[in-house]
């Protein structure tokens, strides 16, 4: 028997779950652990939420809570979610527990005494108007690598990569806006570059992992690894064990994924086996399955395996990870901050979580972005759930009912057209069970949907509404092997929707004990009883109600972040004027970068901007915009960008240049 230990990332307990967060990381966990209780693995499941950290604290010093009383707030919020997706887990813990505290201070300790932890007197921004340093999100900037906006100072959403904030361009402190100083603190650091060998090695093994993790950690290992600061100078968060780090706390992802063990650590003790976790993480046959969004792979391919090589305890290292890519919404980015997003709490008060999990399975985020939609939300309960797989059981059970009382009976002999039936419905089962072993849940989805097309195609061609006038006998048989597929759905499609399944098992009086290898064993006689649609249509005014929704709450909650005041003679140093653009080619090696050569009256200048993804070279010929004109030059990517072209952005991804309303001449001031 397998023995796997499944893991769901922690989600930051500062907001609610969405569904972004259960596609990525939630329901694919969830679908693999009931499958592989199905074929009857050893499988426990722990996941919990991520209390520490500046994402934490930067939300409740905004709602005027603590951290505590946030944490809190959101772990039951975020618990009640999972409950109404039936996303079950053996454990759901939250960092801000005692168990995690210790486990974690253990481990930075054995880091430190093996040498792979060491302290080092850094350069921290801070923020002389709050009178703090700025750890992590608390320092917004210019990411060094990409150019994007808006990176963080711990990472860049844009690419991706992990950044040293002080290496942020243009730093701006989250709280008030003001540009942070450079200050000399001292922090522990976990010194990556020694772990570079056993990684490798370690990674030469996991041929097997997605193509989307393996690409993501060779880029970096290529790159080099480099040392991370795990320590911070923040008031919430775990106490670095040391008597000189008095104020210092753990970096919020040192100890996520120690969660994971105590979580384990938690289930354990719950179940009255206080021991029971070391038979997950200390035994080397044991599978540990990390299940992440994309943003978190480095985290867990590379910081977190290190971490786990040097304890004093045999810990087993992830078996695997298979992360998901991103699921946007119609289009757009998911955007907490801009409530662009569909929160399962919402979305739990007016349909039932089971077609959510087959909406977000059946168009899962698997090897590239995924796009939801509510009218394909529609579409798919419409078309796929009911009106084949609701329209088989519906028909089958109305007949059965109508002509037999409820009762069939397995006929002596099946034809060859039955036959090819249940042979076709098993190269299907074949094949679902190793998408399920592969976490393969989109095409999972369109398989099982193809056993129901199954079981519609060969009720209609043996017309059992004819042929029980003449041969009894032929309908019996026709409605016995539709009752048989119904049957095998109902242990298949379990892990999707496991209780969808349960109702249509009651309906058909089968018993409630099932497992993998029932679906070969045949029930012998069928007695149907009392039954109900399994799924209802949905229709367009409940989709234009949720559009709208959808529309509203985006509006109503744009917080716009406003920068300090500033004086009149503050805007009179900026010089703009209106430019003309006399040439536009690609930077090369950058995917953001424009090179532009503009006309300011009788001068020209050659400046940088990060507009390739929204404007061709050729289109921008010949057009006026607008100029910051004495912004010092910078130099990006080896040219000198002589001021800046400006710009206005949304959170939608939209970006537009600004071009005067009329026709005027380049060089005119702007004021
Ligand atoms: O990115 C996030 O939302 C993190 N809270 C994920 C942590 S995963 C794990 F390491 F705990
Ligand atoms: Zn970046």
């Amino acid at each position: 028997m397998e023995k796997i230990l499944v893991t769901s990332a922690l989600i930051y307990a500062n907001g609610p779950l969405h569904i972004g967060h259960v596609a990525g990381a939630y329901l694919p966990a969830d679908i693999f652990v009931r499958f592989h209780r199905l074929i009857r693995s050893n499988i426990i499941f722990v996941s919990g939420t991520d209390e520490h950290g500046a994402p934490v604290s930067i939300k409740a010093e905004k709602e005027g809570m603590t951290p505590r009383e946030l944490v809190n707030f959101y772990h039951d919020q975020i618990e009640q979610s999972f409950d109404g997706l039936n996303i079950q887990f053996d454990n759901f813990s939250g960092t801000a527990r005692k168990y995690h505290h210790e486990i974690s201070q253990k481990f930075f300790l054995s880091l430190l005494d093996k040498g792979y932890v060491v302290q080092k007197s850094s350069q921290q921004f801070y923020c002389e108007h709050d009178k703090r340093y700025l750890a992590d999100r608390y320092v917004e900037g210019v990411c060094p690598f990409c150019q994007a906006d808006g990176a963080r100072g711990d990472q860049c959403d844009s690419c991706g990569k992990l950044i040293n904030s002080i290496e942020l361009i243009e730093p701006k402190c989250k709280i008030c806006g003001n540009t942070p100083v450079i200050k000399e603190t001292n922090h522990w650091y976990l010194e990556l570059p020694k772990f570079e060998n056993m990684l490798k090695e370690w990674l030469n093994t996991k041929s097997y992992w997605k193509d989307n993790v393996l690409n993501f950690i060779m880029g970096w290992l290529n790159e080099g690894l480099r040392e991370r600061a795990i320590t911070r100078d923040i008031d919430w968060g775990i106490p670095v064990p040391l008597p000189e780090a008095e104020g210092k706390v753990l970096y919020v992802w040192f100890d996520a994924p120690i969660g994971y063990i105590s979580s384990t650590v938690e289930w354990a003790e719950k179940i009255g086996f206080p021991d029971r976790w070391k038979d997950y993480w200390f035994d080397p046959d044991c599978k540990l399955i990390h299940f992440i969004g994309k943003d978190n792979i480095p985290f867990h391919a590379l910081i977190w395996p290190s971490v786990l090589m040097e304890q004093n305890e045999p810990y087993i290292l992830p078996h695997d990870i298979p992360a998901n890519e991103y699921l946007n919404i119609a289009g757009s980015k998911v955007s907490t901050s801009r409530n662009y997003a569909i929160w399962v709490d919402e979305y739990l008060k007016y349909f039932d979580g089971e077609l959510l999990r087959y909406v977000l399975a059946a168009n899962a985020p698997e090897s590239k972005d995924a796009d939801f939609t509510w009218q394909d939300f529609q579409a798919r309960i419409n078309n796929e759930l009911a009106n084949i797989l609701g329209n088989l059981a519906n028909r089958v059970f109305t007949f059965t009912k109508k002509s037999f009382d409820g009762k069939i009976s397995r006929p002596e002999t099946l034809s060859e057209t039955s036959k090819i039936a249940f042979d076709e419905a098993q190269v299907l089962i074949d094949e679902i069970e190793s998408c399920y072993k592969n976490y393969r849940v989109r095409k999972t989805t369109s398989l099982l949907m193809d056993i129901a097309r199954i079981g519609n195609r060969y009720f209609d061609e043996r017309a059992p509404w004819k042929a029980v006038k003449t041969d009894k006998d032929h309908a019996v048989e026709t409605l016995y092997i539709c009752l048989e597929l119904l049957r095998k759905i109902t242990i298949v499609m379990t892990p999707i929707l496991p209780s969808k399944m349960k109702q249509l098992r009651e309906m058909m009086n089968l018993n409630e004990k099932f497992s993998w290898q029932n679906i070969a064993q045949e029930t012998l006689e069928y007695q149907i009883g009392v039954v109900a649609p399994l799924f209802q249509k949905i229709t367009d005014e409940q989709i234009e109600e949720q559009l709208k929704l959808l529309e509203s709450d985006q509006d109503k909650e744009v917080i716009l972040e406003h920068k300090p005041e500033i004086e009149y003679d503050d805007f009179m140093k900026l010089e703009m004027r209106i430019v003309k653009i006399l040439k536009a080619e690609k930077v090369k090696k950058s995917k953001k970068l424009l090179k532009l050569q503009v006309k300011i009256g009788s001068e020209t200048r050659e400046i940088v901007s990060g507009i390739s993804q929204y404007y061709a070279p050729e289109d921008l010929i010949g057009k006026k915009v607008l100029m910051l004109i004495n912004l010092k030059p910078r130099n990006i990517m080896g040219i000198s960008s002589q001021g800046m072209i400006l710009a206005a952005a949304d959170d939608n991804n939209n970006l537009t240049l600004l071009t005067p309303m009329a026709d005027i001449d380049d060089g005119s001031e702007v004021s």
